[in-house]
């Protein structure tokens, strides 16, 4: 049997379409477009509860998971928990096979993620992203769906702080433990990079100097001169960027210059 989530865009936006008109999917303090879960042929929905009795060591940890309360009512009017089937597919038949082939298994794939998160798409088409359309690391390198918050690593829900140990698994270089870290490291990668794109090079939030006056703005008394942390900065900044120009080069950190020289 074919396990597809949509066989084709254009069958997606029927399907879509067509069930949108039957269904009413509602979810726990969501402010997001639902959309169809994805479709196996001749399946229909069965509520997660149905999967605890194979899969324990999956349901155990799932109760306090971000997409733990995604809920469905069917055909007769009955509320269903349809979490793990939204991502996975309708699992009536899965449920009386047990097999691989009955049932949709995203592995690194975003589609299934993309479905409901349809802004991420256009987030990760930007100029400057990570490769996750091409395929070559996951919403599931940075994002847990099956415990906790979302966001792996998550603990609290501190999307920001979360990230840098997310980060951490991929570029050590960046994270690593520094003599003179860059204070602002400890507000989290998300201060100055958008993880899911950019236009800018690097995934920078913005481009040039604004990056770093977010914080470090000083109000200028003196008509000429450009003053930061007070050194005069005027011949500097017309250089190039703040860590471009020769000056701050070692922005995540450094070893050996508390100025993050090099
Ligand atoms: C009767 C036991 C049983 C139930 C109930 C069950 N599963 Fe499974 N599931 C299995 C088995 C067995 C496998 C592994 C098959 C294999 O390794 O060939 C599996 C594999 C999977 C996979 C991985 C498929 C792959 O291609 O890697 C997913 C995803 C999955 N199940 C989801 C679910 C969901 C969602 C539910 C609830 C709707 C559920 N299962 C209910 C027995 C079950
Ligand atoms: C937010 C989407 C999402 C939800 C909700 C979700 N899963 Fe998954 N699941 C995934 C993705 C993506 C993968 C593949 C990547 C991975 O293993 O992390 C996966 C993998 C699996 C696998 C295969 C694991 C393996 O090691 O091969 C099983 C089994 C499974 N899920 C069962 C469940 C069950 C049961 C639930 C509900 C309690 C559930 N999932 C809820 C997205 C989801
Ligand atoms: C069926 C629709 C649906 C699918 C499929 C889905 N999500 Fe979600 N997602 C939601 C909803 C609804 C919320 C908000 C839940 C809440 O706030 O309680 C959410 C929340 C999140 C959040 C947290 C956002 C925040 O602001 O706290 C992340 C991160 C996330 N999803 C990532 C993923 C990833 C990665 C996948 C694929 C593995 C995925 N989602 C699949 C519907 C979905
Ligand atoms: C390289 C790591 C990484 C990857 C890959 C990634 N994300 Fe994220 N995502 C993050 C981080 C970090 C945040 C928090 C951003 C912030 O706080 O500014 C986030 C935030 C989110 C949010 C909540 C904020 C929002 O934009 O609504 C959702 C939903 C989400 N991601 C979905 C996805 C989906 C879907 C994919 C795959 C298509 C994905 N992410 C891939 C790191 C990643
Ligand atoms: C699963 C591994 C993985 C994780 C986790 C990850 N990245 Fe990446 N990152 C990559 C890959 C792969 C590239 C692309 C490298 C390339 O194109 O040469 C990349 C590229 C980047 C780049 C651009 C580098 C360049 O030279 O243009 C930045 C910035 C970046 N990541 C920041 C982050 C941040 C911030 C996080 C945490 C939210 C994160 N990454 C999490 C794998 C990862
Ligand atoms: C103060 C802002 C800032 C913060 C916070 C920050 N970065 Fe960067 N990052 C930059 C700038 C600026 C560049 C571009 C450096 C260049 O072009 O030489 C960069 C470049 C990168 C690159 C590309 C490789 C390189 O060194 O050029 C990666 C990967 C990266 N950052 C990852 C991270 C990770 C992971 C974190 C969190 C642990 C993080 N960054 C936090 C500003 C920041
Ligand atoms: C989100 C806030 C934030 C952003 C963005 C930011 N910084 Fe910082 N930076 C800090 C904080 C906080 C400190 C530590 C307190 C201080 O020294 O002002 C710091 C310290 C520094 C220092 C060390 C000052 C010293 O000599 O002790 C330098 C140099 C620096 N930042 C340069 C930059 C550059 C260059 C950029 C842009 C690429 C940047 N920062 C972006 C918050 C930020």
């Amino acid at each position: 049997m074919r396990v597809l989530p949509f066989a084709s865009p254009r069958a997606a936006l029927v399907a879509s379409l067509a069930i949108w008109a039957a269904l009413t999917v509602s979810c726990t303090l969501t402010d997001r477009t639902i959309l169809v879960p994805p479709f196996i042929a001749g399946a229909t929905i069965v509520g997660s509860g149905a999967c605890a009795k194979c899969h324990s060591n999956i349901t155990s940890g799932f109760h306090d998971a971000t997409h733990a309360r995604l809920m469905l009512k069917d055909d007769a009017g009955a509320v269903k928990n349809v979490s793990c089937e939204s991502c996975h597919g309708p699992g009536s038949l899965h449920i009386k096979a047990g097999t691989r082939a009955t049932i949709l298994n995203p592995k690194i794939s975003p589609e299934t993620c993309l479905q409901c998160h349809t802004n991420a798409r256009a987030e990760f088409s930007l100029p400057h992203t990570h490769p996750v359309l091409a395929g070559k690391i996951a919403c599931t390198s940075c994002h847990e769906p099956h415990t906790g918050e979302a966001l792996a690593q998550g603990g609290a829900r501190s999307l920001v702080t979360a990230s840098t140990a997310v980060c951490a698994k991929c570029h050590p270089a960046q994270t690593g433990h520094f003599v003179f870290p860059h204070e602002v490291m400890r507000e989290g990668c998300v201060s100055c990079h958008s993880p899911h794109g950019s236009v800018n090079d690097k995934m920078l939030k913005s481009r040039g100097n604004s990056l770093c006056y977010q914080c470090h703005f000083q109000t200028q008394n003196s008509g000429t001169q450009i003053m930061h942390g007070g050194v005069d900065h005027s011949n500097n900044v017309s250089r190039g960027t703040c860590w471009t120009a020769g000056c701050h080069e070692a922005i995540h950190g450094s070893n050996v210059n508390s100025s993050l020289r090099y």
